[in-house]
């Protein structure tokens, strides 16, 4: 009793000590329920809202006559990926993927392919997927999972991985929820007011930028969590190139003198990239990383006109087929994935073991 009421109350201290601006979906399909039944050990280790993606077509068996019919839902995809009609359809999705940053795909392997099923639900929804957090769990029976991972990437071309996919099979299926909780450790599932800086694009360059700690800069982050957003800037004055983004974000104007790789908001709409200095009221948003001065004149265009810059959140390489009992930081992690230096709060998991605070 005592113990169930100590579980209660870390729960929800857990619960209070997680940010609740990164929800966190499972989409899953699922024919013999094996991946039904990781669903369901994974929603108990993790927050989470659940959307099961069904056929159109109820009642079919997919492995009669030497898996026939699975074979041919996956043949069709392979001669013709590219069009919407080579998908087995699906009933209709009523969830916005708007409301989450944080989705994991939980799928069978059919033929070493992801389901036939599945990836008609990401035809249509990974494009939407884009800056958002994906992570991957595949089920088979003994088979290796890179060729789903591979169908993964195809079909959400523009995800942010958050880290290796699980494989879970026959050998291992016994121990599925010590997997997910290790598994779950390893997955950077950021949060808005997790991200401490952003990429600027020009012309092909890629720089970082290191944000401010404020309003503002959690703003932008949310922003790009959609996706990244390119504006166009112009030179001017000799000391910066700036321009609408196109909304605002929240100012906390302060009189400054910007100097070379600052990158700040002024009248709560306009950003403003600096390769000289000046002093006007901007609200601080970043600096770039580690550009000399020319460098700084030559990677903002300095003096051009129309300059198309691109904002975006860091990605990360990729995702790739791993057991995920392998796998140690020695850091403490949340059960939502999140990396804490000094946990206070909460249930968190060091060196495979679960720590409660
Ligand atoms: C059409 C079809 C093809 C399959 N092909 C493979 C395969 O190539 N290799 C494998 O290890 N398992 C294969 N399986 C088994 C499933 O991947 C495995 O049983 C999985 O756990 C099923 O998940 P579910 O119960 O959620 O549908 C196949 C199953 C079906 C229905």
């Amino acid at each position: 009793m005592r113990k169930r009421f100590l579980l209660i109350v870390c729960a929800m201290l857990m619960l209070l000590s997680m940010d609740t601006s990164a929800k966190t979906l499972v989409v899953y399909y699922s024919y013999t329920n094996n991946c039904r039944d990781i669903v369901n050990t994974l929603t108990s280790e993790t927050e989470a809202d659940v959307l099961e993606i069904q056929p159109t077509e109820k009642g079919l068996k997919y492995e009669a006559n030497g898996y026939a019919l699975g074979t041919k839902l996956l043949n069709a995809i392979k001669d013709n990926p590219n069009s919407a009609s080579s998908y087995p359809a699906i009933d209709p999705v009523t969830t916005s993927l708007n409301d989450y940053q944080n989705i994991i795909i939980v799928t069978p392997l059919w033929w070493s392919q992801m389901a036939a099923i599945m990836q008609s639900y990401l035809f249509t929804y990974g494009p939407q997927m884009k800056g958002k957090n994906i992570a991957l769990i595949v089920s088979s029976a003994s088979s290796g999972i890179s060729g789903v991972v591979a169908d993964c990437k195809r079909l959400v071309p523009d995800a942010t991985w958050a880290g290796d996919a699980l494989w879970i099979n026959n050998r291992n299926r016994s121990q599925t929820a010590s997997l997910l909780t290790q598994w779950l450790a390893t997955q950077n599932f950021q949060s808005a007011s997790d991200m401490t800086n952003i990429h600027l694009t020009i012309g092909g360059k890629t720089q970082s930028v290191t944000l401010a700690d404020n309003q503002a800069t959690k703003d932008l982050v949310r922003k790009l969590q959609d996706g990244p957003i390119t504006v166009t800037l112009n030179s001017s004055g000799g000391f910066e190139i700036w321009g609408p983004l196109g909304f605002s974000l929240t100012t906390s104007n302060q009189q400054m003198t910007a100097q070379a790789g600052d990158v700040v908001l002024y009248n709560g709409s306009n950003i403003c990239i600096f390769y000289g200095s000046n002093s006007w009221s901007y609200t601080r948003l970043g600096k770039i990383d580690g550009l000399s001065g020319n460098e700084l004149r030559t990677f903002l265009r300095a003096g051009e006109s129309n300059i198309p810059v691109t904002l975006s959140l860091s990605n990360t390489t990729g995702i790739r087929q791993v057991d995920a009992d392998t796998h140690d930081s020695g850091d403490y992690v949340a059960l939502n994935g999140m990396r804490v230096q000094h946990p206070t709060k909460g249930i968190f998991i060091k060196n495979g073991k679960k720590f409660i605070k």
